[in-house]
Parts: structure tokens; C-alpha cells; sequence
């Protein structure tokens, strides 16, 4: 083995506990400290599996240790590694030219950005270089776009019902008031008609609203995220959406979709093209570079994009490593019918949960698009009260089990299910059983 990897690897467990504070964190508490990986499974340093139904911060399509990403990354650093933004490579131009060929007609333009904050500030910029003179942005209660300065402001961490999450509230004093948050089409918690299509025409009409008589000067754009993840994972409809570029239309402003969780977890390449919507500009993160840091924005032609004169510049924008590896995930997606396997298992498992939701009323709404799972707890289903106290059992439950599952939004009682895009109908039993059995041990310790 290789010496520097020697040492690492010689690190005992007791040592790793001891160097905890040396690192720190941005949010949460230090986790479980992971030796190794294959596929949709984890191994901690003491031995213990784990199946990984967060993806890793759902970066990790092909899961983890992947061969052939591995093998491919190794041969291209043999000729080139990280690579200047005005540097060229033939990597980028492939990568682009791949991007454009999925999104929807028109986008034919693509910028690469070293995260996805980063990303979407980049298309606020496009945006603002487009809507002369605009000074505000429309984003959506609980939506999520990054915890940056800016994009924080426009995601339910900086509100004031973040919950647990109020750490952004360090930065209020600072925060800008670009963004204006306009109602999310959460059916499950709409509280007007029983009609879903009321929600639509409601949510509408009031971001219409917000932009002729609540901001002072033009919007630049409305930015949403096709199926908020973060905030709870709440796909929204498709006429929704659509109903956005008809609103952006008329206003003169800039349909952006955030689809850093929605590429290729929804079952296909681009939400855009699932519903039916071209937006304006496109952003993409997590695991667009299977594993490796990158995110890109894709904008349509005729906007115009960033000059020559330091617009947008960053040093890890052009990562020719992270490129090629974004260009052999879309080779083995495609090759494998990788998202096929997404709709079919998701298909599977969003059956089961539905089953599993009739045994116990604990579960309130089972949400699911592809490999996109939420399974929302409440304490009475008819009350909808949240039950946070439920999902944390569940979860903790599971992860003993050897499940590890998300959680989402700042109620925190909606746990996701959002494994690599690689899992098997074997392994989805085994993250169904884990689930069910976690369910029932959590109602019968809670006694409810
Ligand atoms: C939908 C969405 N947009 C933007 C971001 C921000 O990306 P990053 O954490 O790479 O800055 C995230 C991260 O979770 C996200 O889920």
C-alpha cells in the first residue's frame, strides 16, 4: 500500500475520536466515521455495514467505490489534473456539448462553477445582466439553494421557522433583502379546498400578485426547485410549473430551476423536460461530477451570458478530473439504463411505503418521484401534526439496523429515501424490510 494511505489507514478509532475537534463543521455534529465503500453500501472503521440511502449528500449516482470511474479518473490524470478557467480541454467542450444535447432545445450554452451556492449565484448574475435594473428574486417557502450569504437568504434556513437549523440566523445582520418567498404547492399541507388544483391557482396567483404590488422595481427571476429536496421533499406539479414561465413571461423575467437534486433522480435527465417547462437557465451540482466537486449552469440562447471582464471567476471552475468523470457517469447512466432502474425501483419501493402507510398511521404522506422518497410522520393523520420525536426514532432505529436514512425540512419529521441510482431490487428489499422493522419498533417504543 502506499505509504501516506499507510498512515491514514493506521489511524485507530480511539486516535479519530481524540482529533474530532480539529475539524470543524458547518452544520450538524461529526457523524459516523466511514473506512470504505462498494456500490450502495458503507463500512465504518469498527466493521459495520451500512446501506446509504442518502447518497452521500446525494452525490453519489453509481454509489461508491465505482470501478470504472475510478479507472477512467486514473488513466486522464495520468495527462492533466486541474486546469485554469481560461485554459482549455477537450473534457469541457464534451461535457458541454453532452449537457446541452439532454437539456431542453435551446440551452446551448454552459457554464462550469466548482459548487452549486456558487452555481446558482452564478445564474442570479446571468439574470440580473438580463432584467436591466431588477433588484429582487422570487424563491419559494421551503425551498432550498445553498447556504452561501446569498443563496441562504433565499432558502428556508434563513426563516424563522428553520427549527433546529437556526444557525443562519448568525448572518441575518448582513443579509440582503434580494429575495421575496412566494407559497410553495405543498398538497399535503394546503389547508384550503380539497382540490389540489386550488393550491396551483392559489400559489399562482399570489406570486403574480407579488410581483406587480410587493417588490419595488422588477424581478429578476423566480428560482425554484422542481422537487424542493431539502425542505421536504415536495415534488411540485407539473402545471405549477409550467404556470411560473407563464408568469415569467409576462413580467419580463427569468425562469430558473435548481435541478442539483432532480438530474437524473427523477427518472430522467432533466425535470424540465419531465414536466414540460424550458426555463431560462438550468443549475447543476451534487453529483453531476459523480463524486467529484462541480456544478454547471446551462442558459438558453439568446440571454446574454458573462464577458471578458471578471464577471464570474473562480480558481476550481474548470476541474478537467471532475469533467471526465461527469462524462463517463452520463456513459454508464446511459449504457446501463440507469434510469429505468430509477423509476422501476422507485416505483417499487413508493408501492411499499403506500402498504406500509396503511399498517400504521404514523405515516402521514409517502411522496415519491424516481429515487426522490419522503415519508412524511405525523401524529395523527388527520391533524397532520408533525411528529418529529416519531421520525428521529425511526431514523435512529434504522441506522442501528444498518440503514442510513435522510431527513428533510425544519420540521424534520420527513425522512428521505434517496439512495445511489445503482440499487437493486434486492437491496430495496433489504432498505424496505430495515424501514418496516424500524417503523414498528419505533410505534412500539413510543407506544403510539
Ligand atoms: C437544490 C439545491 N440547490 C443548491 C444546493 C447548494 O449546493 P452546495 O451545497 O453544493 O452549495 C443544494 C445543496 O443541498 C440543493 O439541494
Amino acid at each position: 500500500m502506499d505509504s501516506t494511505l499507510e498512515k491514514i489507514y493506521s489511524i485507530t478509532p480511539e486516535q479519530a475520536a481524540q482529533y474530532n475537534d480539529m475539524v470543524m463543521l458547518g452544520s450538524g455534529g461529526h457523524g459516523i466515521c466511514f473506512e470504505k465503500g462498494k456500490g450502495v453500501r458503507l463500512w465504518d472503521i469498527n466493521g459495520k455495514s451500512y446501506l446509504d440511502c442518502t447518497s452521500q449528500g446525494w452525490a453519489m449516482y453509481l454509489g461508491h467505490a465505482n470501478e470504472e470511474i475510478r479507472q477512467t479518473v486514473y488513466e486522464h490524470m495520468g495527462n492533466l489534473g486541474h486546469l485554469n478557467q481560461n485554459s482549455d480541454h477537450l473534457a469541457r467542450y464534451a461535457l458541454a456539448k453532452r449537457l446541452t444535447e439532454l437539456a431542453p432545445e435551446g440551452m446551448n450554452r454552459v457554464l462550469f462553477a466548482i459548487g452549486g451556492s456558487s452555481a446558482i449565484e452564478a445564474a442570479m448574475k446571468i439574470a440580473v445582466k438580463n432584467v436591466p435594473g431588477a433588484r429582487h428574486f422570487i424563491s419559494l417557502q421551503d425551498g432550498y439553494h445553498g447556504s452561501s450569504l446569498t443563496t441562504g437568504a433565499a432558502s428556508w434556513l434563513s426563516t424563522k421557522s428553520a427549527g433546529m437549523f437556526t444557525g443562519f440566523n448568525s448572518f441575518l445582520s448582513i443579509l440582503n433583502d434580494v429575495f421575496i418567498r412566494v407559497p410553495n404547492p405543498f398538497m399535503y399541507r394546503w389547508d384550503g379546498s380539497d382540490n389540489p388544483e386550488d393550491c396551483i391557482d392559489f400559489c399562482l396567483k399570489v406570486t403574480r400578485d407579488t410581483i406587480l404590488r410587493s417588490t419595488s422595481g422588477p424581478v429578476a427571476g423566480i428560482i425554484v426547485e422542481p422537487l424542493q429536496a431539502s425542505g421536504g421533499q415536495i415534488p411540485l406539479p407539473k402545471r405549477y410549473l409550467q404556470g411560473l414561465r407563464k408568469i415569467c413571461d409576462a413580467f419580463g423575467c427569468l425562469l430558473i430551476f435548481d435541478e442539483l437534486q432532480t438530474y437524473c433522480r427523477i427518472g430522467e435527465y432533466f425535470a424540465a423536460n419531465k414536466y414540460e417547462v424550458k426555463p431560462d437557465i438550468i443549475c447543476l451540482g451534487k453529483a453531476l461530477g459523480a463524486g467529484l466537486p462541480m456544478a454547471a449552469i446551462l442558459i438558453r440562447d439568446g440571454l446574454e451570458g458573462f464577458g471578458p471582464l471578471g464577471e464570474e471567476v473562480h480558481t476550481f471552475a474548470n476541474n478537467s478530473i471532475a469533467q471526465v468523470a461527469a462524462l463517463k457517469q452520463l456513459d454508464i447512466i446511459e449504457r446501463d439504463n440507469i434510469l429505468e432502474n430509477v423509476n422501476t425501483q422507485g416505483d417499487y419501493m413508493g408501492a411499499r411505503l403506500k402498504a406500509l402507510q396503511q399498517q400504521f398511521p404514523q405515516i402521514g404522506d409517502v411522496r415519491q418521484v424516481g429515487l426522490h422518497i419522503g415519508i412524511e410522520f405525523v401524529t395523527n393523520p388527520l391533524t397532520k401534526e408533525p411528529d418529529l420525536e416519531f421520525a428521529q426514532t425511526v431514523k435512529a432505529i434504522a441506522l442501528h439496523m444498518g440503514l442510513i436514512l435522510g431527513e428533510a425540512g425544519y420540521r424534520m419529521n420527513v425522512l428521505k429515501i434517496k439512495p445511489p441510482l445503482i440499487i437493486t431490487r434486492e437491496e430495496c428489499d433489504e432498505v424496505m424490510n430495515i424501514f418496516t422493522a424500524a417503523v414498528a419498533a419505533a410505534s412500539q417504543k413510543l407506544g403510539r
